[in-house]
């Protein structure tokens, strides 16, 4: 949670501060700070609430210097306050963070006693006393930084400066992600990589307990412990533009409408017709080791757990292995029966989510051989786990997912194929409706996308209402739960997802002519059932809206509303169905005017328990 950045160079660095917290905003939102060191002095402005309050208090009274750390804040300890928000100092030391301390109280106590005044409730403001009374007993900033860090607890990324070393910058991590940009005698430090994209594409991603020291135009790596680091910095391709809106009103409503080209990426020199094979460069494992899997655990949360409940539909059909499918904040804490003939698969957009990053470090503990399947490229999850499927979705800025869960499916998907192939259960014969599918796959979602009116004019019909119903069944069932917290995320609106034949064990009583019932009916195995648990919602007064399959007269006669989806095999259904589940919670959002992009109470990547 939270994001930072940090600059130091010859150009004024406030804009660049700024400009990147801009592109952090995703990861909370409740505060804002910046500090830069001018002449020697700190100067420190923060805000309570979003960025734009900041923007407007510099714009009053600007910042010089082209030293500088920044902050934009989800909070964890303390409310949203000024006074909580970072930077936060003590004496010359001034520093942000993302992460939670774990010791922070023991630590405050003891500096307490030695006269340290604190001024937040924060866990953070113990990090920049603790550095200080080490300088005050007489440790440079540098060793201050290193021995302090190494007593703390939890996760941390920093970013700081000190009055005394006025042509300094530190930062560190351990835990929480951090993303160092190397420039021409500048560089640029963030939590994540949009921030840094306008300015370089060389980036180191840094490891936990490593440091690095920016200095006189150069930046010196290190162990947290003060050994030596060789580092390899990556070239990322990612365009900025890529990271913007690109005309859109909102990001999710671009990444809504880029998922055509998303999944292309994803699929993008994979599908190999001469073999009947499907290549993943990154996944680490020998055919001889995925023939060696007995069963499968799939870790996830949120949205992520969706694309996992949808993978559990592919990999138990088509590889004949049982799968589990479990939260991640669940399965770190239940004892969980995994070992060596387990495979984990841990889903995750960011990479960064804290119980999914838990529950991967809990499998290999007990033996499992782990993969991930993400989009931040060597993020920690992905870094942690034996190999990895990349989505390549691109930068996902919009809080609630969207083309990020789409690409999860495609990439399960891909993974399903080479995990039959190599077990044996997949033939090459088998293979070739798979990728029929799949090519076909883009064009489709551009047909689901013509929807967009449609399903606008829809949600101007339902936005009223208090609570919404979700029903599908079979593979999408979990699309039906994803449609619902959609809704809820970004439109506040009381929704439930439920399998559509375990209505009537208690759902159904919550049926009368208020409530908007959005029933999966499309043209599948299911189709009989699916169409008699729409009878019932609708025998009790229920106001039925059917996504059905192209030309179904059955059930455009029996809902009140119906929307038309392209025919499509029934394992990339899930996909196809997500865009209007997508577009009714983006219409319902913008109608009550609401923040799309950045809902209350929420934060893009949740890197705390
Ligand atoms: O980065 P991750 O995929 O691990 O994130 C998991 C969830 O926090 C995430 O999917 C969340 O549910 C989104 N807000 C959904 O739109």
């Amino acid at each position: 949670m939270c994001g930072i950045v940090g600059y130091i160079g010859q150009q004024p660095a406030a804009p660049i501060i700024l400009a990147g917290l801009q592109k952090l905003e995703y990861r909370g939102y409740d505060s804002a700070g910046i500090c830069t060191i001018d002449g020697g002095f700190a100067d420190v402005r923060r805000s309570k609430g979003k960025l734009q309050n900041l923007v407007q208090l510099l714009e009053d009274s600007p910042l010089q210097g082209s030293v500088a750390i920044g902050h934009t804040r989800w909070a964890t300890h303390g409310k949203p306050t000024e006074v909580n928000a970072h930077p936060h100092q003590a004496g010359p030391v001034v520093l942000v963070h993302n992460g939670i301390i774990e010791n922070y109280l023991g630590l405050k106590m003891e500096l307490r006693d030695q006269k340290h005044n604190f001024k937040s409730e924060t866990d953070t403001e113990v990090i920049a006393h603790l550095i200080e009374h080490k300088m005050i007993g007489g440790s440079g900033f540098v060793d201050a930084v290193r021995t302090s860090l190494q007593e703390l607890e939890g996760a941390y990324a920093v970013c700081l400066v000190s009055e005394t070393e006025p042509g300094m910058m530190i930062a560190a991590k351990h835990g929480s992600p951090l993303v160092i940009g190397l420039g021409d005698q500048e560089f640029f430090v963030a939590s994540d990589i949009p921030p840094i994209l306008n300015h370089t594409r060389e980036m180191v991603f840094l490891e936990d307990d490593q440091m690095v020291v920016f200095k006189d135009g150069f930046a010196h790596f290190s162990t947290l412990a003060g050994g030596p680091l060789t580092i390899t910095p990556r070239h990322i391709d990612w365009s900025p533009l890529m990271a913007e809106k690109g005309g859109y009103r909102h990001f999710m409503l671009k990444e809504i409408f880029e998922q055509p080209r998303a999944v292309q990426d994803t699929l993008a020199g994979r599908l190999l017709e001469d073999e009947w094979d499907v290549c993943l460069d990154n996944i680490g494992l020998s055919d001889a080791k995925l023939a060696q899997v007995r069963r499968v655990c799939i870790v996830a949360c949120g949205t992520s757990w969706h694309s996992g409940l949808v993978g559990k539909f592919l990999l138990e059909e088509h590889c004949r292995l049982p799968v589990e499918v479990d939260i991640a904040s669940e399965f770190r804490y239940r004892n969980p029966v995994v070992g060596p003939e387990t495979l984990l698969i841990a889903i995750s957009q960011s990479g960064e989510t804290a119980d999914t990053l838990a529950a991967v470090r809990e499998a290999k503990l007990r033996g499992a051989l782990a993969i991930a399947v993400c989009n931040v490229i060597d993020s920690s999850i992905a870094r942690e786990t034996d190999g990895v499927v990349y989505t390549h979705a691109g930068p996902e800025i919009g809080v609630a997912s969207t083309k990020a869960f789409v690409t999860q499916l495609v990439a399960l998907y891909l993974f399903m194929l080479r995990l039959g192939r190599a077990g044996g259960s997949i033939t090459p014969e088998r293979m070739m409706p798979h990728f029929t599918s799949l090519l076909h796959l883009p064009a489709l979602m551009e047909q689901a996308l013509l929807l967009d009116n449609a399903v606008e004019a829809i949600a101007r019909h339902y936005q009223h209402a208090g609570d919404f119903l979700f029903l599908g069944r079979g593979i999408n069932y979990p699309i039906a739960l994803e449609g619902a917290l959609k809704l809820k995320e970004i439109s506040y609106i009381h929704a439930e997802g439920y399998p559509a034949g375990e209505m009537k064990h208690g759902p159904i009583a919550l049926i009368d002519e208020n409530l908007p019932v959005v029933v999966i009916a499309l043209r599948d195995r299911h189709y009989e059932k699916v169409v008699s648990n729409m009878e019932e919602v609708i025998a009790r007064g229920g106001r039925v809206i059917a996504f059905c399959t192209e030309g179904d007269d059955e059930v455009r006669n029996r809902a009140e509303t119906v929307l038309y989806l392209p025919e499509c095999s029934e394992w990339i259904a899930p996909v196809l169905l997500s865009i209007p589940m997508q577009l009714l919670a983006y219409h319902v959002s913008v109608l009550k005017g609401n923040d799309v992009d950045q809902p209350r109470n929420l934060a893009k990547s949740v890197t705390v328990e």
